[in-house]
């Protein structure tokens, strides 16, 4: 499984344990290592955590503790529909607050989370390219614009009958 896995967050052991010699087993060069498994499977999987313990000789709770650390990595694959709330300054000022806490309490989940289900994922970006639409919400390909928090509940609906 090992030189598997190795392959598939594309990583080279050798490039790996004489980085982590050099800088003195600072936990912090295992970042782009997360970064590459996180871009491989969409989040980093306890597999991968496991793994990276054993041949570095690093405690897994360390590992787990720099992944939670850092904002940038999940622990849980993403949901099936990814909802974007913009929180950009056009956003900001057209009502992206309301648009936020509709999400939040219709999903149930907060911003960086996935609801149980699978279903969704919310994040939060600083801009989503068509500020004229504020306040904006993007659910995986698809746009909405010039939302009313009341827009967002039936936009959620026809997600979740889909
Ligand atoms: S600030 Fe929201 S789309 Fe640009």
């Amino acid at each position: 499984m090992g030189e598997n896995l190795s392959k598939e967050i594309n990583l080279n052991i050798k490039e790996f344990k004489i980085d982590l010699l050099k800088n003195g087993g600072d936990p912090g060069v295992l970042i782009p290592l997360l970064q590459s498994a996180q871009d491989s499977y969409g989040y980093v999987p306890e597999k991968v955590i496991n793994y990276i313990s054993e041949f570095a000789e690093i405690p897994a709770a360390e590992i787990y503790g720099v992944v939670t650390f850092y904002s940038q990595f999940r622990l849980k694959p993403l949901g099936k529909y990814i909802v974007k709330v913009c929180e950009g300054t056009a956003c900001h000022v057209n009502g992206a607050k309301s648009i936020v806490n509709m999400l939040l309490n219709e999903l149930g989940i907060g911003v960086g989370e996935t609801s149980d289900d699978g279903m969704f994922s919310l994040l939060s970006v600083a801009c989503l390219g068509c500020c004229s639409l504020a306040p904006v919400i993007m659910i995986n390909e698809e746009t909405f614009g010039s939302l009313t928090p009341d827009k967002v509940r039936k936009v959620l609906k026809k997600y979740r009958q889909k």
